[in-house]
Order: structure tokens, then sequence, then C-alpha cells
């Protein structure tokens, strides 16, 4: 049975990793500046991550939410304590798209509402509501399309003002650093004029940090390097350092009822111990210093390069732009430097998204490979 064709793949067969490093079928080492796409935060096969991974599923891999899982209050408690967001409640789930489904579900049953507010160039998944509310029409099936979402600029107040007045929305959605689009930011004014608005307008203010959470902007969270304090805040990728797990950070504003939300596979023993390897790894290795240390040596390597037209992002959740499409770069630093980067929706940006433990010699030998292959791909497009 061939596998469904939707994924266009570089020709790379990794088999392990180490830290920052994975290593292909043929022993070949690769410097991972990607991440697995923004999820391998502690680095691959972090002594602690696979000591807790194999010790849960030696005892208990599995058990459904019918029973009693400390796992799960001792994983909120973690996620409480590290991220200073006192007084949330946290509904575990297995993805990112599951997080903003749930996410806005809830801002739905709460305020008895159904449009959703989100921004240009947003990401939120592929399921139902969490699609709808994404920029892309390539992905929205006819199915999903009943939703009812509008899609405003990033930055344009009086867009979100005149929607929100409508009384009709339930939720604001919004990336504080773009994923997928391309790493762009609302101004400090905005996110916390729409936080205002949301509050007098009854309208759920939803915090997706399925990438920028956990650390990877120098914060715990996207949102904590402005005044704005979301009902919702959803989570993801960085949380299980590879392992599927979600969550849901829910305002105590909003009630929980038997049976509102629910899952088979969430906050499964497994998954908890690989979340609370991770936490405990972040706080260990003081890994958020290490994110803006090492954020700003890589933002004055990046300063030096000519053809860097401009960088993007916060912490380690970073873009490199240029003047020319970025796709043939990306290929000769996998195959010629045997380093991953990532692309956007913005062809002409270079996605940086490295474990949260990376150090300067990696970022060394990235700037090192990356000034050759710019060399390469002007002289070949000259
Ligand atoms: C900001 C953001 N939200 C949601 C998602 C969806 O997460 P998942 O692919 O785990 O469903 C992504 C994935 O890239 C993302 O970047």
């Amino acid at each position: 049975m061939p596998m469904f064709d939707v994924y266009p793949l570089y020709d790379v067969t990794p088999v392990s990793g180490k830290g920052i490093h994975v290593y292909d079928d043929k022993g070949m080492e690769y410097l991972d500046l990607y991440g697995g796409h923004a999820v391998i935060s502690i680095g691959h096969a972090h002594p602690n991550y696979v000591e807790a991974v194999t010790k849960q599923v030696s005892e208990l891999g599995f058990y459904s939410n019918a029973i009693q899982n400390p796992l799960q209050q001792q994983l909120a408690n973690k996620i409480e304590a590290l991220s200073g967001c006192k007084d949330y409640q946290l509904f575990l789930c297995n993805s990112g798209a599951e997080a903003n489904e749930n996410a806005l579900k809830l801002a739905s049953f709460k305020t008895g509402k159904k449009r959703v507010v989100a921004f240009t160039n947003g990401f939120h998944g592929r399921t139902s509501a969490a699609v709808a509310a994404t920029d892309n029409k390539n992905i929205i099936a006819p199915i999903n399309a009943q939703q009812a979402v509008t899609i405003l600029p990033l930055n344009d107040i009086q867009g979100v003002k005149t929607e929100l007045e409508k009384g009709d929305v339930c939720a604001l959605i919004v990336e504080f650093i773009q994923g997928v689009g391309g790493l762009d930011q609302g101004s400090k004014d905005f996110f916390e004029q729409v936080f205002a608005l949301c509050k007098l307008n009854n309208t759920m203010f939803i915090a997706d940090e399925v990438q920028s959470g956990y650390g990877r902007s120098g914060k715990f969270f996207a949102f904590q390097h402005y005044n704005v304090t979301p009902d919702i805040v959803s989570i993801a990728k960085g949380m299980g350092n590879g392992f599927p797990i979600g969550g849901v950070l829910i305002h105590p504003d909003i009630e929980a009822k038997y049976g509102m939300l629910g899952t088979t596979f969430g906050g499964n023993h497994l998954a908890c111990a690989a979340g609370l390897a991770v936490l405990n790894t972040i706080e260990e290795e003081n890994l958020m210093d290490n994110v803006n240390a090492m954020s700003d040596y890589f933002i004055s390597k990046a300063n030096t390069i000519s053809e860097i037209k401009n960088i993007k992002g916060r912490g380690l959740m970073l873009g490199l732009e240029f003047d020319f499409e970025v796709g043939d770069l990306r290929k000769d630093l996998i195959y010629n430097h045997h380093i991953f980067t990532g692309g956007a929706a913005n062809k002409k940006l270079l996605r940086i998204l490295p474990p949260l433990n990376i150090e300067k010699q990696h970022i060394n030998q990235f700037f090192e490979a990356l000034e050759t292959a710019i060399k390469k791909v002007e002289q070949t497009a000259n």
C-alpha cells in the first residue's frame, strides 16, 4: 500500500539523533536547526527524556481518562511553575490542531457565539475550526468553509474593533510570532489593544502558543512579552520533544462540565512522562537563559551577512529573509553542508528552529556553511 502522497520529501533518512544532531541511514551527521519543525525542544535522545519515557512505558504506557492519573496533575503543576501562569486549568490532548480546536470550541461554549477573528498568514492546524481560522484557502475543504471566520491583517486595530463590536465573535485567535506564515509579529500596542477589545466585547482571547511556547521565544510564552492575559492558551510542539502531546490552558472564568471536552489518548501516562521530562530539563539546564543568549549570538552573526535583508522573530524562533527565494539555498545546506533549516509561506525566508540547548559552536558551523551556500546559489543564478 503506498503512502498517501501529501508531503514533498527531502531525500534524507534520519535513523538516530543525539542533541542538536541527527544521523542518516549511511551514518552521515546533520546539524538540526529545524528541530523537526520546532518540536525538538531539549535535543534528540536527551538522557532525562529517554530514561523517563523508557521507565514509564515499562510500567504503564496508557490507560484511559476514566481513572486517576496523577502524572497529569504533576504536569499541570510544572507548567504553572515554569510559565508563571497562575490559576489556569489544563486540558490535555494530542496535537496543535486539536489544542486549537478545543480552544475555539471552549470559546464558543463560554460565549454562546460562533464567529472567529483570525489573522492574515496565520496557521492554526488542519482540523475543522482550526483550519477555517488558518489563512490558506488550499487546505480548507468545503466542509470546513461553513465555519464563520473573519481574517484581518495584523495591526489592523480598527478592523478588529469593527468586527468585535458586531457582537457575534466568540474568539480571536493569534500567534504572537507567526510560524508557518513567516515570523511576522503584531506591534505591542496592537496586541494590548486587541486584548482590551476582547474583554470589552465578551470575546475569548486565544494565544496560539503551539510553536512559540515552551521557552522558544525567550520567555515561556511569547504572549508574556506583552501586557496581556489570554483567556485560553494552546500548546503542543515543544511540549513532548517529539512525543505527540498538546494542551489547552484555560482561564478559571471558563467552567468545566463533565463531557464538555474529551479524548482517548490525551494526557496518557507516556505523554505525561515525556512532558514532565521536557519541563524538568528546561528547568535544570536553564534552557530559557540559553535561548536568550544563543538568540543574541545568532542575530549578531546574521547581522554581518549582507545578503540577509531582514531578521525576523524572537528567541530561537527566527527567520532570515533574503531578496531571493531560499529553496535552492535550503537544498544546498542539506545536501552539501548537512544542515536542516525550515521554509515558510514567505518563500524568501529561511526558518531557524533549533533545539533550545544549541551552542555557539553549532551556530558558527551554520554561518560558515551559509556563507558558502549563499555564494554558490548566487553564482548559479548569474
Ligand atoms: C502556530 C501553530 N498552531 C497550530 C499548529 C498545528 O499543530 P499540529 O501540526 O500539531 O496539529 C501548528 C503547526 O505547525 C502551528 O505552527
